[in-house]
């Protein structure tokens, strides 16, 4: 893919006009997230869903979180078990990297060959359209694909906090995996077993404010090649569309609360019963927002598609089978763009 200039440092300019790479002319209803929106637009809200109640087989929330997964595709997750402490210093560490001065990121940059690194994934053309956002993609599990340039070269701070919450999460991954796995009555862990020893990749964000929200995009529509996503987000900035029934509804993050949506590998497996969702990220006049998406997928050696629990008379499979790294190959060739990858594996 091409690179990209920092917006960091275009973003710090006084009187900044944006400039035309960034311009939209092609969303629908671009509105801009202010505090003063709040009240209006969160008549309808994401679902949420308690970890605890849902791992002690509480049938109330066991059928929540199926609606979540089934009519959503996103929610919010409480009483998930990853202690703040931690959840602080990973978005602590994370707003220091992705501030650290232009200098410094050089070192971590992306290249045209690999999209790990500082710089926007998915371009490919002089013409297309940019993201206001200088987003940072990391592969993080299993620890020996990690790249030896980045991880291993970052502040020790960061490394920590990252080595740490990276477990942690493969941990909720797995558990969140076998919910599902539990509440649609899967045979013999045909799902939960493609994930021992799974894919984690993280993609760190900062979206700078921007002097005409309005007229760009924070992060393109979209639905994640993931299986599943944990998002952490700086709790008091809104940025986060979901569609649902053809309108974007803004997600108010809960204190404590990770947001969780289902990816395209999972729609796969489970051949369209649980489906992953479009969303995407405005920006905002004043403040910056920051966020770690955390990316849970089966092994790079797994097969993935439909799998024999989804598949009966009735319901044929609606996918292709193939290789997770050929897979991961053909995702990172595509153009972001709702949810067009995905109808390229039907
Ligand atoms: C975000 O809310 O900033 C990121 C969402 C995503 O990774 O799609
Ligand atoms: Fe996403």
């Amino acid at each position: 893919s091409l690179l990209v200039p920092s917006l960091q440092e275009l973003a710090k300019e006084s009187n900044l006009t944006v400039p035309s790479r960034y311009i939209r002319t092609d969303q629908d209803r671009l509105v801009s997230i202010s505090d003063d929106d709040h009240g209006l637009h969160f008549l309808d809200q994401i679902p949420v869903i308690d970890l605890q109640k849902l791992i002690s087989d509480e049938s109330t929330e066991l059928a929540k979180f199926h609606s979540a997964c089934k009519d959503w595709g996103f929610f919010q997750l409480v009483n998930h078990g990853v202690s703040s402490s931690l959840v602080e210093k990973t978005m602590t560490e994370t707003q220091n990297i992705l501030k650290l001065p232009l200098e410094e990121k050089k070192k971590f940059r992306q290249s045209a060959e690999e999209v790990e690194g500082f710089g926007q994934a998915f371009v490919f053309s002089e013409e297309q359209k940019l993201d206001w956002n200088d987003p940072m993609v990391l592969t993080t599990l299993p620890v020996n694909i990690r790249k030896p340039h980045l991880i291993p070269k970052f502040p020790s701070a960061f490394r920590e906090a990252l080595d740490i919450y990276s477990l942690k999460l493969k941990d909720l991954a797995i558990c969140l995996v076998e919910q599902v796995e539990k509440v649609l009555k899967v045979k013999e862990k045909e799902v939960s077993r493609l994930f021992e020893d799974g894919l984690q990749a993280m993609r760190l964000n900062y979206y700078p404010p921007c002097p005409q929200p309005e007229k760009v995009i924070g992060l393109t529509p979209h639905s994640d090649a993931s299986a599943i996503t944990i998002l952490l987000q700086t709790h008091d900035v809104v940025g986060l569309q979901v569609k649902k029934d053809g309108n974007w509804v803004p997600v108010k993050p809960l204190p404590n609360a990770f947001i969780i949506n289902i990816g395209d590998v999972l729609e796969m497996i489970t051949n369209g019963e649980y489906r992953s969702i479009e969303h995407r990220v405005m920006t905002n006049l004043q403040k910056e927002r920051f966020s770690v998406a955390t990316f849970y997928s089966p092994s790079l050696d797994s097969e993935i598609g439909p799998s024999h629990s989804f598949i009966t008379e009735q319901s044929p499979p609606k996918y292709k089978r193939l290789g997770m790294k050929e897979y991961m190959r053909r995702y990172f060739q595509h153009e972001l763009n709702s949810k067009s990858f995905l109808d390229t594996m039907k």
